[in-house]
Order: C-alpha cells, then structure tokens, then sequence
C-alpha cells in the first residue's frame, strides 16, 4: 500500500514536472489562465476558452474592441454561441455577446514556440452554427485539441455573427452587411497581434472552414482587409461562389424582415431594425421551407455575405489579387450534396422508392433556370449522356446527387481553385475529393451501398473523432483521420501538405503541376490516388457553356 502511494506520487510528480504550461497569459486585454490538460508523458495540451476578441458588438454595428479586463480572466468555460434560430425555427438561442475564441496549445517538455496557428470557421449556412462546447449531445465536434495535439499546431476557434444579425443587408451604404465577416476579421487581427504570447508563430497562419465555414474562409482571403495578416487558407466543401455564399438582392430580403417586425421600407428603417431587439430580428429570419425539386433547399439560404464596397470591394472574381501570396487548399467531398438532393427529392435516399427521372429533371429545370429552355436541355443531355436506353435506379439517383454536388460545392470550388492557380504569385494552390464510403451506407444501414462522403463527412476526421470516440470507428477510419490531419496541419507548417512534421501516403502534387491534379482522400488511398482535372466537362458545362447560352439569350432580346 505505501508503496502503492509512493509509486503514484512520483507518477504524478513526473507527469507535472514534464508537463510544460504557459500558466498566465498577458494578452492586450487583460492577463487569460486557462487549464492544462495532461495527455501522456511529456505531453499535453493548454485550452483557453472563451477569450474576449472583440467587445459585446452593437445590434447591425461593426465588431469594437474589447476595453480590457481587471486582474486574471479564467478562461476556462464556452461562451455562448451567437444569437440564432433552432433547428425547429421556433425559438432562438444564444447570446448577442458572442464575439470569444478558444485556443488549444499543444506542450511537451518545454512551453511551445514559433507554432503555426489555424483558425477554425464553422458552417451552418451563415443562419446557425457555433464553436462553444458541445454541438450534438456530448460530442464536441470542434474541439482542436486532436488537431493541435497530433499536428503539433495552435488551433483556435472563433464565434461569428449569424442569420440577420450577422447578414441583414440593404445592399448599400444604409445597412452594408457583412457583421459575420467583420466579427471573422476581428478576430484573425486578434490572433495576430496576440498569439505570440500563446506560443504561435504570427506570420503563420491558416484559416481553415467547412461549408459556410469554408466559404468564410474564401471571402477572408479574398479581402483587402487581411493583407499581411493570413499565409495560408483551406476551404473545406464551401467558397465564395457557392450558390448560397451570396444574397444577390439583398434589399429585398431586408424589407421581409422589416415587414415581419413591423418596421417602414422606407429611409426610416435601418434606424427602425437597430432598436428591434436581437431575439425579434432573429426570428424574422425568412422562414426554411422544405426543399422540393421545383424548390431546392438551398435556395433558402438568404441571410449571407454581400458585395459591400468595403470588406468585399467587388465580385468575388475581381478579387484573386489579394490572395496572389495566399497558399491556397480547397476541396470537396464527393457526395457533398447527397444530404440536399435527398431532402429535395426524398426518393434519392430512399432505397425502397423509385425516383422518376422528371423528378431529375424538374431539379436541373430549377438549377438551370436563368438558362432557360435551351440551358435544361444542354444540362440534361451532358447528365444523362451515359444512361444508354434504359437507365438503372442506382443510376438515375447517383445522377441527381451529381447534379447536386456539382452545382451546390464542386464547380464552385474548381472555378475558385482555377482563379487563385491564375491569379497566384507566391501562393500554392492544392486541390482535394473526399471519398470515403459513409459510415450510414451499406446493407442494414439506411443509405444506398454506393454513398460516398456526404456533406460535413470530412469534419470527423478532420477532427480527430476516430481517436477521441475510439467504439464508434474502425481502424480504417482512424487511418483516414492521421492522414487529413498530416496533410492539413503540414500544409499549415509549409505551405505543402506533403512537407512538415507527419507523414503522408500519397504525395500531392499542385495544381499547377500540369493536368490539373487533385488529391483523391479516402482510407485506402495510396501512391495512386492522384487524379486529374475534377469532373471538367461539368465544370465546362456550368462555368462556360451555360453561362454563354445565357448571354447569347440576351443577345437576341436586345
Ligand atoms: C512559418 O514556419 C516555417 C516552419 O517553421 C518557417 O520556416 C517560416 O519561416 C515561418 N514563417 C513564415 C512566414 O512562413
Ligand atoms: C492502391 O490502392 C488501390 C485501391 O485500393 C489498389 O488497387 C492498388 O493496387 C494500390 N496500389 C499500390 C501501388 O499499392
């Protein structure tokens, strides 16, 4: 017994004295104490939750920095997230207060230094989302700690305005918009004037998101606002061309809402939306409706970035030059759009219905609807040209997630990729497809046998959950997991995912290395899984021969 006591004091005595922590940190606020979390000999982890950026933010009102704060901030709990709307868009939840970031610092026998530092952006189409504790029960998506701890990086993850609060826009100089990318902004100049003293290196760091998050990230580094402060970018399933990225007539999104919450559309109402309180204009969000193939899902993402004249000068195209010394990674996973197509037509998830190829078709119809007539026939006869006489079921819906995918994350993610490869100076630009089999596809499961990576799929691994929820993986998976990791946290050391501390099974080669290369990502890959030129004719179809039908159309009305 005493022996027991004495062995497990000196455990616990080795453990503390290998284990390295910052302890106090002076940041330009106030001094921060966050929590040391032990990880294994001579390794663990310092977490800062819930540090101040920016101050509690003006309803509609640019981000301002925080005053400061008197003696030690424990920055040991979440904050909340921002203010928004729940799933069933029946009340809302959150904090108007929001604007707080969390930073994991990876330690070993001595306090870290001269780390690269990323910067996570959520997703949940610029309406929802939030990076402050647990997402779904107990399970912390977000958590960094994998990340910073297998990657031997800093991982911050910040909170952004979102839904009306962060986007509600009149299109002009009245209500710009953009709060959310403000708050983001806020944010990246926070961790680089600060993250020094948390060990991280200023002049390394990479923004990395997914979906919005991932969009986000685009819009950053597409701004003139972040020259000088971001090196390196990852955009996962989302950039700035997305469909929903952007609101194109956002004046008129704003007079539904003041509408809802009894306000004048004349030049009394900016004043008017400011005074409504935060809960109200949150709930006057335009209402989600269910998706339908005459009504696509997404076409309900209404509260997003704008074209400002200031954070965004102009279209997002026009502005490649301010990222030319940005190394740039962006992907997609290959079934991205299998979750949306599935609610727009709910036959294409369902193995024991028939989807009838109108149903295909009035999807497109809906897509493809600025093309006119002639622009469904074009699309509809590049999508069904290997069909032959008599399509399989499996065919028909491996179609329409196609036409999904394609047109909600994977064109939009080429054309971006292309535009940096040709714009770049200094900057890489790396190109990846996620397709690992989803964990809900196979027999006895619901999906299809043939589901690859749905939407949001990457995230899993990105984060580590293979290691941290060990049961609810297989081996392969935690394979998958090591490898997104190495390449993502590589590429945030270097600026090559091929080249850093970890290992890699594949070698990636750029973009520009001729044929246009990307990396196919799954559990079995190997030195083979270099592909070429992502799904090209259907990023043609719609970034080119669509658009000329269009112009052509407006030809012959004038
Ligand atoms: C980033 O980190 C790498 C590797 O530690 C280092 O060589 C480089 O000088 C750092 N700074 C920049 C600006 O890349
Ligand atoms: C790479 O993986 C593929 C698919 O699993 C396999 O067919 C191929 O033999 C592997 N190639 C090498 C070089 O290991």
């Amino acid at each position: 017994m005493e022996k027991l006591k004495i062995l497990f004091a000196v455990v616990l005595s080795l453990g503390t004295a290998s284990a390295a922590t910052l302890g106090v940190v002076q940041t330009e606020g106030g001094s921060v104490q966050g929590q040391n979390i032990p990880l294994g000999l001579f390794r663990s982890v310092d977490v800062f939750k819930g540090i101040p950026f920016a101050a509690k933010p003006g309803t509609l009102e640019k981000p301002q920095p925080h005053p400061g704060w008197e003696g030690v901030l424990k920055a040991t709990k979440f904050a909340q997230r921002c203010l928004q709307i729940s799933m069933l868009q029946t009340s809302s939840f959150g904090s108007e207060d929001c604007l707080y970031l969390n930073i994991w610092v990876p330690q070993g026998r001595q306090v870290s230094s001269d780390l690269p530092v990323m910067i996570w952006f959520y997703g949940g189409g610029f309406l929802v989302g939030g990076s402050m504790g647990a997402n779904f029960l107990n399970n912390y998506l977000y958590s960094g700690q994998e990340i910073a701890d297998r990657g031997d990086v800093i991982v911050v993850s910040v909170g952004y305005r979102v839904g009306t609060l962060g986007f509600l826009s009149t299109g002009d100089s009245a209500l710009p918009g953009n709060y959310g990318l403000w708050d983001q902004h806020a944010a990246i100049a926070w961790v680089h004037r600060n993250i020094l003293s948390f060990g991280g290196d200023p002049d390394n760091i990479t923004l990395f998101g997914e979906s919005a998050g991932g969009a986000s990230v685009s819009f950053q580094s597409l701004s003139p606002h972040n020259k000088g402060l971001v090196r390196r970018a990852i955009s996962q399933s989302g950039v700035a061309f997305c469909p929903w990225a952007m609101t194109k007539n956002p004046r008129k999104v704003a007079d539904q809402v003041a509408e809802k919450v009894g306000c004048p559309t004349d030049d009394r109402m900016v004043a008017c939306l400011k005074s409504i309180d935060a809960h109200t204009l949150t709930m006057a969000v335009p209402r989600i409706k269910q998706g339908s193939p005459d009504y696509p899902g997404v076409m309900n993402l209404l509260m997003s970035p704008v074209v400002d004249g200031d954070f965004l000068p102009d279209q997002p195209a026009n502005l490649f030059h301010n990222s030319a010394d940005i190394d740039y990674l962006a992907g997609v996973n290959d079934m991205d759009g299998h979750l949306f197509t599935a609610q727009d037509i709910p036959s294409v998830g369902n193995k024991n219905e028939e989807t009838p190829v109108e149903d295909l078709r009035r999807l497109l119809a809906s897509y493809t609807k600025e093309f006119g007539q002639v622009g469904l026939e074009v699309a509809f006869a590049e999508y069904t040209s290997n069909w032959g006489s008599a399509p399989s079921q499996d065919t028909i819906k491996r179609t329409a997630v196609d036409i999904g995918t394609d047109f909600i994350f994977l064109v939009p993610a080429q054309f971006a990729i292309y535009l940096h490869a040709d714009n770049a100076r200094s900057g890489r630009t790396f190109t990846y497809m996620l397709s690992e089999p989803s964990l809900l596809a196979g027999p006895g499961k619901p999906y299809h046998d043939w589901v690859g990576s749905d939407h949001a799929d990457d995230l899993q691994y990105v984060f580590g959950k293979p290691f941290t929820t060990p049961k609810a993986y297989g081996d392969r998976h935690r394979d998958l997991s090591g490898y997104m990791i190495a390449y993502w946290t590589n590429f945030a050391r270097t600026g090559d995912p091929n080249k850093g501390n970890l290992k890699v099974p594949a070698i990636w080669p750029e973009f520009t290395s001729g044929g246009h290369p990307f990396l196919e990502i799954n559990s079995k890959m190997n030195e083979s899984s270099i592909r070429q030129e992502m799904r090209l004719r259907f990023v043609r179809l719609w970034t080119s021969i669509l658009p000329s039908l269009q112009s052509d159309a407006v030809t012959d009305a004038q």
